[in-house]
């Protein structure tokens, strides 16, 4: 199982600023950018819980167009919004927060919320570097992206001293060369960025107040900015669908990983799909092209066979499920329980050892421990206008091609014939049966044939 990181205080408060205002113009999307999903959870979560083990006193999110989408996403959370009208740059952004900020004293970590896969770690490593004995007046987060595309660019000069940040759209071409990026991130004292802020103009290719160019006014006061480097995959800033798919793959790549050392066993990983808060034990199997949705849990030892899609579905140890199985949310697999090829199960249990191998739709039902259900086996849970339960008692026989149409209980040890259509409750250890009788008329079917062919000559 893969551990959440336990909370920490850090000592000196801090508080969070999270810019999530820009339209998001480059994602073409009516869902705000920073809740489009990386492993079925909004990448704005993504960073939230980050920040979580951080234990920071004070949270704002900065919001614009959008906000409805963005706070709603939020409630419940202990985050505070503020709002930016009109997107005039991340500095501006930056400047909307701080009435939130009241008179806050401490330290300021500045994040995106595009940029979701910083870890605690560096963002604590960000923290420590303000208090080294340089005093450093600005801490930024940098990387070298095997292609730096259009990040902002950060020139160092000397040691980790920041020269001089600039925009893609403003770089020179020797700027543009340089590999170290800028993540967007950055540390520094509440009361610095207090001063500092209102010193940034917006004299540039974009005519934006630019975040980075604190690291200049910073300057102009004696203070020095340094760059402290993240993994690429920390710093990856999703604007586009193909940035998006890009994080999707980063975060897939570390999860399969993390899996396979917790004892998983993945025939090939890529293939498989995990969604963030997927729990799986050890000893599981999971055969190639299995995606699981949110809200699964598989217990020690269960097998994922090929070509399975999981939604908030509980899978017991020991359970088989699939090829080509779609458990959807209420699905809960007791110890042992088998669903094969072709079934799909929603808002129903199966008990301990049960089996639906072939061909089922089992919706809104209780089946017992043991009880077999036949290849085709329908559970009529839907009158057009509400569900109804299916009832299945321990260890009970449900003939293949049988229609269940609930409410409707079949009880322990009962016998359901095949083809049936069960409309009343079968009573335990008895048969129901719900067909036309067979007829069989002798010669039939020789007359039939005589008579059609002398219609053809
Ligand atoms: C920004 C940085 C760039 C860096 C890159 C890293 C600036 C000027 N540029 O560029 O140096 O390499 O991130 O990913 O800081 N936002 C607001 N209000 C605004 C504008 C932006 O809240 O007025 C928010 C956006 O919602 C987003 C974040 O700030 O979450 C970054 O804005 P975006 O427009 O994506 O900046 P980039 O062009 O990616
Ligand atoms: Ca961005």
């Amino acid at each position: 199982m893969i551990a959440e990181s336990t909370a920490q205080s850090s000592p000196i408060p801090l508080a969070v600023i999270i810019l999530a205002a820009g339209q998001g113009t480059r994602m073409k999307s009516d869902k705000h950018k920073v809740l489009h999903p990386i492993a079925g959870k909004p990448m704005l979560l993504h960073l939230l819980d980050t920040v979580a083990a951080l234990a920071p006193s004070c949270e704002i999110v900065v919001v614009g167009k959008g906000r409805e989408q963005v706070e709603s996403a939020l409630a419940g959370r202990t985050v505070s919004t503020a709002l930016q009208a009109d997107q005039l740059g991340t500095a501006h952004a930056v400047g909307e927060a701080l009435p939130a900020l009241g008179d806050f004293s401490g330290k300021v970590l500045i994040l995106f919320g595009d940029t979701p896969f910083v870890a605690a770690e560096t963002l604590r490593s960000m923290l420590a570097r303000l208090d080294a004995p340089d005093a450093p007046g600005i801490v930024v987060l940098t990387h070298s992206p095997e292609d730096a595309g259009a990040y902002g660019r950060v020139i160092l000069g000397g040691g980790d001293r920041i020269a001089k940040m600039v925009e893609y759209k403003d770089a020179s071409e020797a700027e543009r060369a340089v590999r170290l990026c800028n993540s967007g991130m950055m540390a520094l004292s509440a009361e610095d960025l207090r001063t500092w802020l209102p010193r940034i103009g917006n004299d540039n290719a974009a005519a934006e107040y630019y975040l980075p160019d604190l690291i200049m006014v910073a300057a102009e006061e004696g203070r020095v900015a340094v760059a402290i480097e993240g993994a690429a995959i920390e710093a990856i800033g999703i604007n586009s669908r193909a940035e998006l798919a890009a994080a999707e793959h980063h975060w897939q790549q570390r999860r399969r990983a993390e899996m396979m050392t917790a004892g998983v066993t993945l025939i090939d990983p890529a293939s498989v799909w995990f969604a963030a808060d997927t729990i799986v034990g050890r000893d599981v199997m999971i055969e190639p092209g299995v995606f699981f949705g949110r809200g699964v849990i598989v217990a020690n030892g269960a097998t994922i066979r090929a070509y399975s899609h999981l939604e908030g579905a509980s899978i017991g140890s020991g359970c088989e499920v699939g090829p080509y199985a779609r458990l959807r949310p209420g699905a809960v697999l007791e110890e042992g329980a088998k669903v094969g090829n072709f079934v799909e199960v929603k808002k129903a249990t199966l008990g301990r050892g049960a089996k639906a191998n072939h061909l089922t739709y089992i919706g809104d039902a209780d089946i017992g421990a043991k009880a077999n259900i036949g290849a085709g086996t329908i559970t009529c849970n839907y009158d057009g206008f509400f569900k109804y339960r299916t009832v299945i008692g321990e260890g009970a026989f449900i003939g293949s091609n049988s229609a269940l149409v609930a409410p409707v209980t079949v009880g322990a040890g009962a016998i359901v014939g095949a083809g049936s259509v069960v409309t009343k409750d079968v009573e335990p250890d008895s048969l129901g049966v719900a067909r036309a009788e067979q007829k069989g008329i002798a010669g039939w079917a020789k007359r039939f044939r005589e008579r059609k062919s002398r219609k053809i000559t």
